[in-house]
């Protein structure tokens, strides 16, 4: 382990089912995990973010998609567009909010498989997709602990063993 800004440095292999818990002590080291998982995530994958409002999935996504996307600016959360696509260098990366979606297939409608086809996705609200959630996934479950975060790993696919520097 190296000592590392406010936190630690671990390289540990994202084992399934579940890594364990990571602690988040502030909204930098939610952007931070981000930034980690983006390091590992391959074309044709997904990242769900799931957890209650206010967990911290959009402070995580905005890390992920500014790794991923070094131009991408503010990265705000896509409430009204449910999706949000970003170029980046290594592929094209989509930020979908499926709070207000209204039945899964409209997930499917607003593009959910080209953006498997041609990049990655972040996905906040995956419960929505009630079970269709794509295979290559690595599954982000955030809930509050005092004044910061938990988040717990679960790889599935070819997530599954996976190492991640976090
Ligand atoms: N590890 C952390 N510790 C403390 N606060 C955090 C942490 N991570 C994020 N936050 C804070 O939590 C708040 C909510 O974050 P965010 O908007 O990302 O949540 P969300 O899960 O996307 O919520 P929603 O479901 O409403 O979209 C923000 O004020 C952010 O700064
Ligand atoms: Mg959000």
């Amino acid at each position: 382990m190296v000592a590392h800004g406010s936190g630690l440095h671990r390289i540990a292999p994202v084992n399934a089912p579940c890594l364990g818990d990571l602690r988040l002590v502030d909204e930098a080291a939610t952007a931070r995990l981000g930034a980690a998982i983006a390091v590992a995530l391959e074309r044709g994958e997904a990242i769900c973010l799931s957890g209650p409002l206010g967990a911290g999935k959009s402070a995580l996504a905005r890390g992920l998609i500014r790794a991923l996307a070094p131009d991408a600016g503010d990265v705000p959360s896509p409430t009204f567009t449910l999706v949000q696509f970003y170029a980046g260098p290594r592929f094209e990366i989509a930020h979908f909010d499926l709070y207000r979606l209204a039945r899964p297939e409209e997930a499917f409608e607003i593009g959910l498989d080209e953006a498997l086809r041609d990049g990655a996705a972040v996905i906040e609200w995956p419960e929505r997709l009630e079970g269709r959630l794509p295979p290559d996934r690595l599954d982000v479950a955030i809930r509050l602990d005092g004044e910061g975060r938990r988040a717990r790993l679960t790889a599935h696919g070819g997530w599954e063993g996976r190492a991640l520097e976090f």
